[in-house]
Formats: C-alpha cells, sequence, structure tokens
C-alpha cells in the first residue's frame, strides 16, 4: 500500500511546533510496518536539503484563472521515508511559514491552496497512484476539497482514500468569500455542508467535510473538540463525522528525545545511573548567568510557543507566590508579544530567579528537558503536547493542567504510581495548590526517585499509535475496493 504524506511542515526541513515532530516521525513507524510512504512538504527560505536534486523541474499548477509554476527537490529520506520538496519561491521563500510579526500572510490562501495542488498534480505524474493520502491541519485541508471536487472524476486517483488529522482546532484557515476563485474551486462549495463557517470561507472544515477518516492527536481531545468549549465552533459539525473521527495519541521519536544518546546536552543518563543530569542542571543554569547555582533548588523548565492555548495567562496572576517558593524558572519561548513581554517583565522583576531566553532554540529546549527537574504545561487546551512527554523520557516530572493529550498521558502520583502532577480547574489557585504539592513530593528524595522512575520508564514510542493509522488505512482501502467492485457490477 503507498501512502502519500501531504503536511506544510516536518522535521528535519521545518518546523514550528508539534506538527513538525509528527511528520518527522510518524512516516518511519509506517514503513517500519511494510508501507510505502512518502512525505510533501513546501520548501521554505528555512529549508536546507541535503541534496537539492531537481526531481522535476516544471510542474504547472492551475491556480485561479491563471497558471503558476514550481518544481519538485528531492528532499532525501525520512527514516525510509522519500520526502519531495515543493519549490515555488514566490510562495515559500519568506522569512517564516505562516506568519510575520504576529501576522498572517495575506496570500496564505493561495499559498497552500498551491502547494496543495502541487502536491497532486506532483503524485499523478508518478506512476503509481496513491491508496491513502494523508494530510494535516488546514494548510493542507484543501488536498481532499480538491480530490473530491476538481479530480473527482480523475481515474487516477480512483483508490485513493483521504485521512486528515486535526493537530489543532484553533488554527482554522479562514479567508474571505471571495477567495474561493481564487484557490479554484467553485462558489457553489459555500454553503453550510461545504466550505462555508459564519460568513467566511473555513478551509479546516472542508478537511472534515471531505475526508473519508478524521483522526485527532489525543483520545481526550477527541471527545473535547464535539463540545462547545473545545468545539471552536466546528463541534456541530465534527459531531456529524463523528463515526469517523478517532483520537490517536501521538509518539515521539526516541531517536531525537533521549537522554541516554542526546548529542545536544553536556551529559547523557539512564534510567539506572542518572548523576548526568546533575551536570545537566549546573551547566543548563550556568549558561543562564546563574552564578553559584544551588543544585538543591528545584528547576521549573517551560520550552514552548507562547500563545492563549498555553495558558501562560495563569502564571501572571500568581508570580509573586511562584517567585516566593523555593524554586527556579526557566523559559524558552517565542510567539504573540504579550506573552514575550509578560516572560521579559519576570526576568527583569526576579533576576537569577526567573530566567527566559526569547527564541526558537532547538539545542536549549533539549538542555532544558535534561536540566530542569520539573516541566510546566498549564495549557488552556491541548490536542496532545509532545513536551510532557519528551520530559518524562529525562526524568523531568510534568506538571500539567488536565486537558486533551496533557491529561491522556500525565498519571497523577499516589502512592508509588503515577507520573506527575495535574490540575482540572482552569485557575491560578488550582495550579498554585499543584505547584506546592510538586514541590513538596521534591523535598522527599525517595519519593521523588521513584516517581523519575516512573516517568523515564513509560513508553511513548510510535509503534502503537502508527498500528492504529495502519488500521484506519487498512479499513478505508478495503472499503474504496468493495465501493469499486459494486460500481463496477452495476455498469455491467
Ligand atoms: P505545539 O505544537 O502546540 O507547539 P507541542 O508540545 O506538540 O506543542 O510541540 C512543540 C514542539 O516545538 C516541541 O518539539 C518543542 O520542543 C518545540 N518548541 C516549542 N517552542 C520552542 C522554542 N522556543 N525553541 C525550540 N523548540 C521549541
Ligand atoms: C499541535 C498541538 C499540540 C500537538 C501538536 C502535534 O500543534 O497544539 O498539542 O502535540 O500539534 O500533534
Amino acid at each position: 500500500m503507498k501512502i502519500v504524506m501531504v503536511a506544510s511542515e516536518g522535521v528535519p526541513h521545518s518546523k514550528t511546533g508539534g506538527l513538525a515532530d509528527v511528520v518527522g516521525a510518524l512516516p518511519k513507524a509506517l514503513v517500519e510496518l511494510g508501507y510505502e510512504v512518502e512525505v510533501v512538504l513546501p520548501r521554505y527560505r528555512m529549508t536546507k536539503p541535503g541534496r537539492a536534486l531537481a526531481r522535476m523541474k516544471s510542474l504547472t499548477i492551475p491556480l485561479s484563472s491563471s497558471f503558476k509554476f514550481c518544481s519538485i527537490q528531492d528532499g532525501g529520506k525520512i527514516g525510509g521515508a522519500q520526502c519531495y520538496l515543493v519549490e515555488c519561491p514566490e510562495f515559500f521563500d519568506r522569512e517564516d511559514l505562516y506568519q510575520e510579526n504576529g501576522r498572517d500572510y495575506e496570500d496564505n490562501a493561495q499559498r497552500f491552496a498551491g502547494f496543495s495542488l502541487a502536491s497532486l498534480e506532483f503524485m499523478k505524474r508518478s506512476y503509481t497512484p496513491p491508496h491513502i493520502v494523508h494530510c494535516h491541519d488546514w494548510q493542507s485541508a484543501l488536498v481532499p476539497v480538491y480530490l473530491r471536487t476538481l479530480y473527482q472524476a480523475d481515474k487516477f486517483f480512483e483508490k485513493t482514500s483521504v485521512v486528515f488529522t486535526i493537530h489543532n482546532l484553533g488554527y482554522q484557515g479562514l479567508f474571505p468569500p471571495h477567495t474561493l476563485p481564487q484557490i479554484s474551486l467553485h462558489a457553489g462549495l459555500f454553503t453550510i455542508d461545504g466550505l462555508e463557517f459564519y460568513g467566511k470561507v473555513n478551509l479546516l472544515k472542508g478537511g472534515i467535510v471531505f475526508s473519508d477518516s478524521i483522526t485527532t492527536v489525543s483520545r481526550k481531545y477527541a471527545e473535547e473538540i464535539q463540545t462547545h468549549e473545545f468545539g471552536c465552533g466546528l463541534e456541530g459539525v465534527l459531531k456529524s463525522r463523528a463515526d469517523r473521527l478517532q483520537g490517536i495519541l501521538n509518539g515521539v521519536d526516541y531517536d531525537a528525545w533521549n537522554p541516554t544518546t542526546d548529542k545536544l546536552i553536556p551529559a547523557n543518563y539512564t534510567p539506572e545511573n542518572h548523576k548526568g543530569k546533575e551536570t545537566c542542571k549546573k551547566s543548563l543554569l550556568e549558561s543562564l548567568g546563574v552564578r553559584q547555582p544551588a543544585l538543591s533548588r528545584p528547576v521549573l523548565g517551560i520550552v514552548s510557543r507562547f500563545a492563549a492555548q498555553k495558558g501562560f495567562d495563569l502564571i501572571a496572576g500568581i508570580a509573586d507566590e511562584i517567585m516566593a517558593m523555593d524554586l527556579c524558572v526557566v523559559a524558552l519561548g517565542t510567539g504573540e508579544p504579550v506573552y514575550e513581554e509578560l516572560f521579559r517583565t519576570m526576568a527583569k522583576k526576579y533576576p537569577q530567579k526567573f530566567l527566559v531566553k526569547v527564541a526558537y532554540d532547538n539545542t536549549l529546549a533539549h538542555r532544558i528537558e535534561a536540566g530542569a527537574d520539573l516541566f510546566l504545561m498549564p495549557s488552556r487546551y491541548e490536542p496532545c503536547g509532545l513536551n510532557q512527554i519528551y520530559s518524562m523520557k529525562y526524568g523531568t516530572v510534568p506538571v500539567v493542567r488536565a486537558t486533551g493529550g496533557l491529561d491522556d498521558t500525565v498519571e497523577p502520583f499516589e502512592g508509588s504510581s503515577g507520573t506527575g502532577f495535574k490540575f482540572s480547574e482552569y485557575s491560578p489557585i488550582a495550579l498554585l495548590t499543584t505547584l506546592r504539592q510538586a514541590l513538596e513530593t521534591y523535598r522527599q528524595p525517595k519519593q521523588w526517585q521513584r516517581l523519575m522512575q516512573n516517568c523515564m520508564k513509560k513508553d511513548f514510542s510510535w509503534a502503537s499509535s502508527a498500528k492504529q493509522y495502519a488500521k484506519i488505512y487498512e479499513g478505508l482501502n478495503k472499503a474504496r475496493g468493495k465501493a469499486r467492485a459494486a460500481a463496477e457490477e452495476d455498469t455491467a
């Protein structure tokens, strides 16, 4: 079976968040299960292909009433899966992926429509049609829309089913109605059963409506998004497709995130001997300017996009109380100016105790995972969340809000079992109470050792999640085969 993964970002070529980690790791796990997997990504300015070989020098995309021209480059192998990069400098040779200075690029609809069409046109020019096209988030949501409209009668895709994965319902790709003809779509799609959403065109909704199967990245989030509180206005559409919707927890790539082998941290360590973790802690604090770091004082790590989703407004309300505790905070992130400012202000107010780097820095992200004792994710909502899972592997105990994937992956530490601390109510007091509880446990070395062991022994590798995707692919392929056979019988 041939699977083509279409996504707007993927490690090692491009990344703004967890989607890239998933796209960089899931194909590898699928190849291990015996599938032929290809990955199609845009070639951005930040993409540095090892081999800049052109696979297809010129590909014409029928966008709007004119044509765009792009080329396809060989992106090398991603763990056994062949990667292709859509090169279209007009669209992708830019400073960032989706926005600059907090403002979305104005032509995002055209950029990702162009990318989706290029992916389909490229597939058409290869010898074997895919059995499954697997798309992710609003940026590739037009692939299923095009397949079931423009390409509906195209024999090449008659065996192709589409799986659509929602990584975050908070980003839907909303555009004005006049966008439809600009992205080669008929105005007739602007209906409540199509792409219309409160007077706008909603690309994510297109992915939900036109795909054969819809997944999201944790079981809990699959339930949450069917409610008014978490559905971001799409709860009705999701409920109407509930029989096609499933939550599959993200796995993590332990080749990249493992303290035993991680080359980005100053000392490696294992669950049996974590002496090296102390070296990591000392080096982390020194690198951030702490004079004579007290190693007995717990370090609370944060690595995150600074967005409303991540719950940092909770910290703002209790900053003084947190800083009165015997701990040190180390935070790394970038994002919305209001949160960047919040973290900068805290760093100024509490020198040597609240250490902040406003940047995107992968090496420091690894060093925080290894050097911190606790890891904070107080998210308002969290589809899956990867950092709490990475943290566990590094023996860094997660403190999380019980939502989405955070709730599915962290078990409260009670007696001698469990992996972390969590709170349900979205309130500063609930966070504060949970932090106090975590610090109390930290002060009991035997208990803490046990907790670290529990965390480090957890296994969230991709194998079992990849099998769940495989089951969906197989089911769709079988159903399509049956439907085609029935249609042939009818015409005969
Ligand atoms: P989301 O996708 O919502 O941002 P996840 O927890 O799924 O959240 O994934 C975030 C990924 O992005 C992790 O790999 C994390 O290490 C990385 N990341 C986030 N912010 C930064 C940053 N400022 N510097 C380096 N890596 C970051
Ligand atoms: C999104 C979500 C995050 C998830 C990631 C990968 O960015 O915010 O929770 O882990 O996608 O699926």
